[in-house]
Parts: C-alpha cells; sequence; structure tokens
C-alpha cells in the first residue's frame, strides 16, 4: 500500500463513485445483473451471493491493510470462521490454540465430531507446546486466535508460522482484536487472517460482519471461497456499507480505545481489589515482549483487557452490574465501553477464570472511565 493506512481508510481505499463522483458508495442493493446483447456479463457480475460492489470495495480495503492477495466478507465472523473449518475431511487435523473465543471452539468441535477431523488443542501460549501436538502427526491447519479473549495472551506469529510450514500445516490467525492497524500477520508468515469485523472494524455495535483474507491465492483459498459461494454466507449489502463507513475511522477508534485502555490497565494494576490486570501492554504480561515485537506500538495495545478480582465470583458479578459508563453487555471493540463477566457467559464447561472481568473499553474521557471503575469497584467489595 503506497499510503499511510491512516490516509487511505479515511478515503476509504480512495473511493470516488464513477456514477457521480460522490464520495461514499451508494447502498447497491441489487441481487442480480443483467446479460448483455451477446449473453456476457458486462461488469463481471451474476448474483449478489457470489459479489456485490460494496463486499468488493470492504474486501479490497482489508485486502490492502493486511498485505494479501485476496479477501472475502461474511455474513459474520462465526461465518468466515466457518467457512475455513468446511475445507476440512474426515481423518485430518485441525491445531486450536487453548484459548480464545469460546464461540470458534465450541462450533469447531461441533464439526470435527460430525465430519471427522481430528481436533487437538494446544497451548499455544507456550514454548514448546505447537511442536509437541505436531509431533509425528501433522495437521493440514493451525488456528490461532491472538491476543485470545478474554485472557489477552499473546502468540509469536512468527514463530509459530515457521513451524506450522514446516510441518506443511496453514496457519489461520483470528486478528480481530489487533486489526491490521497494530499488527498484519501475513508479513509474519500467516495463511489466513480472519476477523470478525461486527468489533473494531465496524466499531460502531451495528453491524454483524466477518472477513478472511488470504496470503496466496492458491488451492485452499479458492475451496473457502467455494463454500461463500455454494453455502451462501455472505453480508447484507447494508451492512457492508456500515463496514465501510465504520472503517473510515478505524485508526482514530484503535488508537484512541488503545490510549484509554493503557491508561486503565496502569491505573488499577496495583489496586488492593484486583488480583491481576490481563493486558499486552503492561511490562507485567507475560508476552509483552512479544507484543512488543509484533505491534504497532505507536497504535497501541487495543482497547480490550480483564481484570481478575478478589472475592471470586460474586465480586466479579456485583461489579459487573455496577459500572454505568461500562454497559454490561456482550461484545467487544464498539465506540462504547462494555463490561462482561465472562464465566456465567460461556457456560459451566469455560475454562475462563471465574473471577475474571472483560471490558472493551471505548472513546470515552478516560477519567470518567476511571472513575466509573473505581466506585464500582469500592460498590463491589463494600
Ligand atoms: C475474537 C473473536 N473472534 C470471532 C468472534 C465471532 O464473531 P461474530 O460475533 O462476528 O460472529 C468473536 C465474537 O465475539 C470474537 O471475539
Amino acid at each position: 500500500m503506497s499510503k499511510k493506512p491512516a490516509t487511505f481508510l479515511a478515503k476509504a481505499g480512495h473511493f470516488t463513485d464513477p456514477q457521480t463522483g460522490g464520495v461514499v458508495p451508494p447502498l447497491y442493493s441489487s441481487t442480480t445483473y443483467v446479460r448483455d446483447e451477446d449473453y456476457e456479463l458486462p461488469h463481471g457480475r451474476q448474483y449478489g451471493r457470489d459479489n456485490n460492489p460494496l463486499y468488493e470495495q470492504v474486501e479490497q480495503i482489508l485486502c490492502q491493510l493486511e498485505g494479501g492477495a485476496d479477501g472475502a466478507v461474511f455474513s459474520s465472523g462465526l461465518a468466515a470462521m466457518a467457512a475455513v473449518v468446511s475445507v476440512l475431511q474426515a481423518g485430518e487435523r485441525l491445531l486450536v490454540a487453548s484459548e480464545g473465543y469460546y464461540g470458534c471452539r465450541g462450533w469447531m468441535q461441533r464439526e470435527a465430531a460430525r465430519i471427522g477431523f481430528e481436533l487437538v488443542l494446544f497451548r499455544a501460549y507456550e514454548d514448546g507446546a505447537l511442536e509437541q501436538a505436531l509431533d509425528g502427526s501433522g495437521a493440514r491447519m493451525v488456528w490461532i486466535e491472538t491476543p485470545a479473549n478474554p485472557t489477552w495472551s499473546v502468540v509469536d506469529i512468527e514463530k509459530t508460522a515457521k513451524i506450522a510450514h514446516a510441518a506443511g500445516a496453514a496457519l489461520v490467525v483470528d486478528a480481530t482484536v489487533m486489526t491490521p492497524l497494530i499488527c498484519q500477520p501475513i508479513a509474519l508468515g500467516a495463511d489466513i487472517i480472519m476477523h470478525s469485523a461486527t468489533k473494531y472494524l465496524n466499531g460502531h455495535s451495528d453491524a454483524i460482519a466477518g472477513v478472511l483474507v488470504s496470503a496466496k491465492d492458491d488451492q485452499l483459498w479458492s475451496d473457502i471461497k467455494e463454500t461463500r459461494r455454494q453455502a451462501g454466507p455472505i453480508l447484507g449489502p447494508f451492512e457492508a456499507w456500515l463496514l465501510i463507513r465504520g472503517m473510515r475511522t478505524l485508526h482514530l477508534r484503535v488508537r484512541e480505545s488503545s490510549r484509554n485502555a493503557m491508561a486503565i490497565a496502569r491505573h488499577f494494576e496495583k489496586h488492593p481489589a484486583v488480583e491481576a490486570v490481563l493486558y499486552p501492554g503492561l511490562e507485567s504480561h507475560p508476552a509483552h515482549a512479544i507484543a512488543l515485537k509484533q505491534y504497532d506500538t505507536k497504535i497501541g495495545f487495543s482497547g480490550m483487557m480483564s481484570f481478575l478480582l478478589k472475592g471470586g465470583f460474586e465480586v466479579a458479578k456485583r461489579f459487573t452490574l455496577a459500572t454505568k459508563e461500562f454497559a454490561p453487555a456482550t461484545s467487544l471493540g464498539g465506540v462504547e465501553s462494555l463490561i462482561e463477566h465472562r464465566f456465567p457467559v460461556e457456560g459451566p464447561d469455560s475454562p475462563t477464570p471465574h473471577n475474571l472481568v472483560r471490558l472493551s473499553v471505548g472513546i470515552e474521557d478516560v477519567g470518567e472511565l476511571i472513575a466509573d471503575i473505581e466506585q464500582a469497584l469500592a460498590k463491589a467489595t463494600s
């Protein structure tokens, strides 16, 4: 990309509508495209399940930001993940990082049982764990999420890619929380990047969307795109339009929420009610050095963090319900701050600590956010 991401994004990929000169694309809602007198498709488009000018614009923007060969939008992050998983055959092996969004793991486990591929959970955040999981049996694919929701463990992408490739496996990275502004996993060796675009990419909690970007236009990618074409988990045009609008301010939002998150992490790291603040931007985070190596720290470390609270489940629950500026709601990456006690949301089989409270830090005034957390901690522990 010849321009800096901020310049490129503000202009939505230097878009000008060829029909009107508008700087914003119209909402292309047509599901079908007419043929010409030779029965050809003059614009190369046939049907809305295959493409739409708005999907193409989203894909081009993300492909350029990520440095990929091609991209594909989906109706949700999970739909994007499911399209990747759809290429796995009975008898193949999928290695999945043991920490990460529980919804992805849940779907993969269900598909493994149905299709008959082997799913192996491995501790991606520990040295030697991938080599051990690959040993002897190899794998078709390695799936990591970094930083991992909701513990925010960080994986060394470059090292993981080298080990996966040496064993003949493709590396897929769920990079939802980093966004292409904080880190570009393809440059570090990843084969496919996944984003829940519902989160930071859109950023306004008003559209569900997913995106994949592939390093290569190879057979794996063509099989994934075929799943989208045939099964049809595509984005609605309005959601694609919202996503384009949201991405225009991505750099501002990610930078500001990262700055707020860093201030909150530092302020509460030593608070007497807090056992630990899990945030890769803190020197105390076990993978801070890896984050420094692979993040663009001028943008920051994202707005996502978790608190482990002294006093266990009950204090965590009381704290979550006591904040006023952080709304007790699921999801993340929006301009507004959200808070969530994760264990009850993930269910009884969840490995997430019972005292973990996740914060999605937005772009509000940081002094007011800190004051809100202070009063909620006081209330929860009184
Ligand atoms: C890291 C991560 N990946 C994927 C997903 C799933 O995305 P979606 O909700 O857009 O299907 C989520 C949702 O919370 C997530 O946090």
